[in-house]
């Protein structure tokens, strides 16, 4: 079975697409096949993969029964494959307003797709808005990245009540599976100090892995490649790859 994972934090610059885009291309590396869905209208994880301009696409497969299946792109990082979005996505709460289930569509057009991933990973928008709360409808798994830089722990128990609602109403077996610290500056005292407090709050849902900040991730943006290319022994190359290696033991031990 495919496994689906949802990257979430309404707060924004948490890490979401830094951390879509780079665990992707670290799970592509290790011989997974990928498929990363960007449902944010900013498109910045499309961007990052190459693709300028998504259109439309992803719009209509929301509103109008369009396939997700005929948007999949290939990118330059062989095994990560993407469906790309772009601003078009911002008039979904437009298009879809007063239709009942609107919050299902999403999981009705990734259950449709062929069974050609191992994991499909979707890239949330800074909010808790109808994107977002597809996106939880639809997955089994929430990654949520936190920046460790600035004390953000207060929105995460609104994102966790949000998971929580969501379970009960929408989707069952939905779980609040992984945080990952990111941007972490362990000379600092405020990170160590945030991750402390995240180890208290959430417990064995933090990773033990935790993504250093480095600036090579951040020029890797504008590279428009990942950075398991861009730079591959970097912080940030080594950091996401350790994330890669926990997802995956934790989901052979827990699939
Ligand atoms: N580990 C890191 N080291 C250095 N810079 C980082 C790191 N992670 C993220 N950044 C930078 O922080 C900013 C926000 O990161 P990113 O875009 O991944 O967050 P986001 O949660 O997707 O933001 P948004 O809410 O706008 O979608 C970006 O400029 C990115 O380059
Ligand atoms: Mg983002």
């Amino acid at each position: 079975m495919m496994k689906t994972l949802a990257i979430s934090n309404q707060k924004g610059g948490a890490g979401k697409t830094t951390t879509g885009v780079n665990l992707s291309a670290c799970l592509a590396e290790k011989g997974r096949r990928v498929l990363l869905i960007d449902l944010d209208p900013q498109a910045c994880a499309s961007a990052w993969c190459g693709v300028r301009d998504g259109g439309r696409g992803l719009l209509e497969a929301l509103t109008d029964n369009a396939d997700l299946g005929d948007l999949v792109v290939p990118t330059k990082t062989p095994g990560l494959e993407l469906v790309p979005s772009s601003s078009w996505l911002a008039n979904v709460d437009k298009a879809l307003a007063g239709e009942v289930g609107a919050e299902l569509i999403l999981r009705d057009r990734l259950a449709a797709l062929p069974q050609r991933w191992d994991v499909v990973i979707i890239d949330c928008p800074p909010a808790l808005g109808l994107l977002t709360v597809s996106a939880l409808a639809a997955v089994r798994d929430v990654l949520v990245p936190v920046e460790t830089s600035v004390m953000t722990l207060a929105g995460l128990a609104r994102l966790s009540e949000t998971v929580d609602v969501i379970r009960r109403r929408l989707n069952p077996d939905l779980a609040l599976s992984a945080v990952l610290a990111c941007r972490v500056d362990l000379r600092r005292n405020l990170a160590r100090e945030v991750l402390e407090s995240m180890r208290k709050t959430f417990g064995q849902a933090v990773l033990q892995a935790v993504v250093r900040e480095n600036v090579r991730l951040a020029e890797a943006w504008s590279y428009a490649q990942p950075i398991t290319t861009y730079d591959t022994t970097s912080h940030g190359g080594e950091d996401y790859r350790a994330v890669a290696d926990e997802l995956l033991t934790r989901w052979r031990n827990r699939p």
